[in-house]
């Protein structure tokens, strides 16, 4: 098992909430007659460590390499099973599994995963190696949303997720969506004295489907009277990380007509809120609230 060094014990919050989620969303829909998908956009390579577990063998614990740097050990206790295989388990099975990940030794490693423990679901999952945005878009387009639901679950490090491509899934009329959204890395772009830094700031703009959020995250304060009793203006920071969350929470509704639970978890190292864990279904019948109730009671 090829383990990526992130996270901490929020990557397990996380991950334990969309999870209970999936097997009530399997045994409700499996009657029903639609082909149902699993959808991991940013799927990772099956399992993480926390980088707090990754320690150093000590210099006389007769464990170093004697050619070379010593490698860390894995506390093999730590490990985190990740979201494509924690679908994979679920009961009853979905009948796809679309998982993707950018890089390609996530890929392998989670093909490797797959091979040694689900090689009974083979038949029934794709492994791809695309941009997040590039995936979901095609799915969107691809699919006949008559005939299909589907659980997307997205799960980026950081701005990588454009807001076009929340709006295409919200067009679907039919995906259920866990978003871990990025709030601290919408709040970073942001200088203290106010400035938006370039490129972050493009990549809010994406994020968020808009610039509105650029005229009012500074403010103007009078500054300190000088000898001659003039102060002159001192632009600060005027936004904070909750902030990031309300207008991520109100963009999602847009992208999907309203349709997003108002229970959000907040999630991160070390008691800083870095993300917020949301959830938004696209299909406006009555009979698709039960998940939304269901996430509502889980992000509580
Ligand atoms: C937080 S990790 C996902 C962890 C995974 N859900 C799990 O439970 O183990 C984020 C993943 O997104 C991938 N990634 C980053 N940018 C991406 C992009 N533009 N498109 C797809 N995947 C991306 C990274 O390679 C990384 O594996």
């Amino acid at each position: 098992m090829v383990a990526q060094a992130f996270g901490d014990e929020h990557t397990r919050q996380k991950l334990e909430t969309v999870e209970k989620c999936l097997s009530v969303y399997t045994t409700a829909l499996k009657r029903q007659n639609f082909e149902l998908l699993y959808v991991d956009a940013c799927a990772g390579s099956g399992s993480s460590i926390p980088k707090s577990a990754l320690a150093e063998p000590q210099a006389d614990s007769g464990q170093t390499n004697l050619l070379g740097d010593p490698k860390p050990v894995i506390d093999a206790d730590q490990i985190i099973v990740g979201s494509a295989l924690r679908a994979l388990k679920v009961q009853p099975h979905f009948d796809r599994y679309l998982l993707n990940d950018v890089k390609k030794s996530n890929v392998a490693a989670l093909r490797a995963a797959i091979d040694a423990d689900f090689s009974h679901l083979k038949d029934r999952i794709q492994l791809t190696r695309f941009d997040a945005n590039e995936m979901l878009t095609d799915l969107c387009k691809r699919t006949n949303w008559k005939a299909t639901r589907a659980v997307v679950f997205i799960d980026p490090f950081g701005l990588q997720i454009k807001y076009s491509t929340l709006e295409a899934l919200g067009k679907t009329g039919a995906v259920d969506v866990w978003y871990l959204v990025p709030v601290f890395a919408m709040y970073r772009q942001i200088r203290q004295d106010g400035g938006v830094l370039e490129d972050g700031g493009r990549s809010v703009d994406e994020a968020l489907g808009t610039e509105e959020w650029r005229n009012v995250v500074a403010t103007e304060e009078k500054g300190q009277i000088d000898l001659w009793g003039n102060s002159q203006a001192v632009s600060k920071r005027a936004v904070d990380v909750k902030w990031f969350e309300t207008v991520a929470k109100e963009r999602l509704k847009a992208a999907f007509d309203g349709r997003v639970v108002d229970q959000v978890l907040p999630l991160g190292r070390s008691g800083l809120h870095e993300f917020s864990l949301m959830f938004a279904w696209a299909n406006p019948s009555d009979r698709a609230r039960l998940a939304s109730k269901l996430a509502s009671a889980v992000l509580r």
